[in-house]
């Protein structure tokens, strides 16, 4: 009991004087704000600078949208085993099935606007492949369904970001892309939820792993295409 109140006293004063009690007041934002410098590396990589000045070659712009295109429908696909496993807490059941059905209708806009059928004679690339891997070894070895919506925040962040940030005209070729990620409320759905689970040192680290590791997965994926 004595024990109990002196390390709960000394986790406290931990909080209170650490760098850790900011971050913990707010995970979500700590998480995207110390991952900043991959979001700003992956603004400058090629391939979003070529689409900014409207030179990107229209055959790379293909291949990274028939990747982006598996990614969404692998996604999916492990978001509908995660929404019919996990039923509590509630509000992380609520969030996998939410997160479930939005991935599910883009996925299947962007087949019926591509004139697709699905995704299975789409080979993934390297750089993919490996992406695709951590979000399946987070799902399958965190026990806590929690550190897969940390994992899929990247992404969801990431791109409304570089979509802002890049300065495409409506008279670039590249504007639909900018248009359609420029607009999302990522906070809605993730801030409270992380916020409220992870409340312990140990939990805001594995969760930062977790996010850096998407963060340079996403940084690569536009590296590679
Ligand atoms: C990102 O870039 C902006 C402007 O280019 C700069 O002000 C900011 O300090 C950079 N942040 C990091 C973490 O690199
Ligand atoms: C962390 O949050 C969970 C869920 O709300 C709660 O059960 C647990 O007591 C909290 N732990 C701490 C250290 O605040």
């Amino acid at each position: 009991m004595k024990s109990d109140l002196i390390s709960g006293l000394f986790f406290l004063v931990l909080l209170s004087y650490s760098p850790a009690f900011k971050q913990l007041e707010d995970v979500y934002e700590y998480l995207w704000e110390s991952n900043m410098h991959i979001a700003n590396k992956t603004l400058h990589i090629d391939f979003l600078k070529q689409m900014q000045s409207g030179e990107l070659q229209a055959e790379r712009y293909v291949a990274f949208t028939l990747q982006d295109i598996n990614y969404l429908l692998k996604i999916t696909s492990m978001l509908k085993e995660l929404q019919e496993k996990v039923q509590t807490p509630e509000d992380v059941s609520a969030f996998m099935k939410g997160r479930y059905i939005s991935y599910k209708k883009f996925a299947g806009f962007l087949l019926s606007r591509n004139f697709l059928k699905g995704a299975s004679q789409i080979k993934p690339t390297p750089t993919m492949k490996k992406y695709l891997a951590d979000y399946r070894e987070v799902m399958q070895t965190e026990r806590d369904p929690l550190y897969f919506a940390v994992a899929l925040l990247p992404c969801s962040r990431l791109w409304l970001w570089l979509a802002n940030k890049l300065d495409i005209p409506s008279s670039n070729a590249y504007y639909t892309w900018k248009k359609e990620n420029m607009e999302g409320h990522p906070e809605k759905h993730y801030k409270a939820m992380l916020n409220k689970y992870l409340n312990t040192s140990e939990k805001v680290q594995k969760a930062s792993n977790i996010f850096k590791m998407q963060m340079q997965n996403e940084h690569d994926f536009f590296g590679s295409s």
